[in-house]
C-alpha cells in the first residue's frame, strides 16, 4: 500500500483495531512446549488457540456444553474424536465440533499442531507478553485442562474405553429422562455394551492396573482406589438389577438414571484421580508392564 494511503487508513481506524497475520506453522515448529502454545490476544469475540502435542498425546475425553469449536490442522497429523467418530486432522483440514458433544484429540506423530477457534465464553482480559501470567483466565484454564488430560501411553487403551463409556452413560441418562428410545430399548443396548466393553474393562482395571500398582507397593487403602473398587461393585450390582428388569420387561427409569450417573462419576474419578495416581506413583517400568499386559489381554 502506498504511504499516503496507509496513513489515511490508519487515521480512520480506531486504536487497537489493526489486523494481524500469524504464521501458525512457524509458531508451531518453533515452540517446544506442549498444550496451548499460542493464543490470539485482544479479541472480545473470539478465543483462538494454537495447540501442540507430542506423539500419542492429546486432550482426553471431555465435554463442552457452551460453545461450538472448529479444529484446523496446522502441522503433523492426528485425530479428533467426536462422540465415537474419529476424524483425521492434518494441515488444510477442519473438523467442526458442535457444543454438547464429547471430544478428544490425539497426535499421530511428534509435530501435531492445530488451531481451535470458538466464541469467547467470558469477558476478555488483555494479556501481556510472556509466561502464563498474562494469558486470560480461560486460556489458563484450557492449558490446565490440556495438561491434566495427558495420558501415559500404557493407560491410553483404558482412557479410550472411558470415552465410549461416557457416551453410553449419557444415553442412559437421556433414556431415564424420557428422551428418545424407550427404557426397554436403552436397557437392551446398554446391556450389550456392558458385556462387550465395560465388564471386561472393569476386569482389566482390577486384574492389571491395580495388580501392578499393588505389586510395586501402591497403597490400596488410599481413598481414590477404595472408591474405585466400591464403584465397580456397586455398578455391577446395578447392572444385575437392570438385566433382571430387562428380562421381565419392567425397566425402571430410575435404574437407568442411577447407572448413567454412577458410571459417569466413576469414569471421572478414574480420569481425574486414579490414573494420575498411577502415573505419578509407578515407574516407567511399572507403567509399561500395564501397557504390555493390556495389549495381550
Ligand atoms: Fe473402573
Ligand atoms: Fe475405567
Amino acid at each position: 500500500m502506498r504511504a499516503h494511503n496507509r496513513a489515511r487508513w490508519l487515521a480512520l481506524m480506531p486504536a487497537g483495531m489493526a489486523g494481524r497475520m500469524v504464521d501458525l506453522a512457524g509458531v508451531a515448529s518453533a515452540e517446544r512446549g506442549l498444550g496451548t502454545v499460542w493464543t490470539q490476544e485482544g479479541s472480545e469475540d473470539l478465543n483462538v488457540n494454537l495447540v501442540r502435542f507430542e506423539a500419542g498425546e492429546g486432550v482426553g475425553v471431555h465435554r463442552n456444553d457452551e460453545v461450538d469449536v472448529v479444529f484446523v490442522g496446522v502441522s503433523g497429523s492426528g485425530m479428533v474424536v467426536v462422540n465415537e467418530e474419529k476424524f483425521s486432522l492434518e494441515p488444510g483440514r477442519m473438523v467442526y465440533v458442535p457444543k454438547g458433544s464429547l471430544r478428544a484429540t490425539r497426535s499421530a506423530n511428534g509435530e501435531f499442531a492445530y488451531l481451535t477457534v470458538h466464541r469467547r465464553r467470558g469477558p476478555v482480559r488483555l494479556a501481556s507478553r510472556g509466561g502464563t501470567r498474562g494469558l486470560d483466565r480461560r486460556t489458563q484454564g484450557h492449558r490446565k485442562e490440556v495438561e491434566r488430560m495427558k495420558r501415559h501411553s500404557a493407560l491410553r487403551k483404558l482412557s479410550d474405553d472411558h470415552h465410549g463409556g461416557l457416551v453410553r452413560a449419557r444415553r442412559l441418562r437421556r433414556g431415564a429422562a424420557g428422551e428418545g428410545e424407550s427404557p426397554q430399548e436403552v436397557a437392551r443396548a446398554f446391556l450389550q455394551f456392558w458385556e462387550k466393553d465395560t465388564r471386561p474393562h472393569f476386569r482389566e482395571e482390577e486384574d492389571v492396573l491395580l495388580a501392578v500398582y499393588a505389586r510395586y507397593g501402591g497403597d490400596l487403602d488410599t481413598e481414590p482406589i477404595q472408591e474405585m473398587v466400591a464403584d465397580h461393585a456397586r455398578i455391577r450390582g446395578l447392572v444385575m438389577e437392570l438385566a433382571e428388569e430387562a428380562e421381565s420387561n419392567t425397566v425402571a427409569r430410575e435404574t437407568l438414571r442411577k447407572i448413567g450417573e454412577d458410571l459417569e462419576a466413576h469414569i471421572r474419578l478414574e480420569e481425574r484421580r486414579v490414573f494420575p495416581l498411577m502415573e505419578s506413583f509407578l515407574s516407567e517400568r511399572g507403567l509399561n508392564e500395564i501397557g504390555a499386559l493390556l495389549d495381550t489381554e
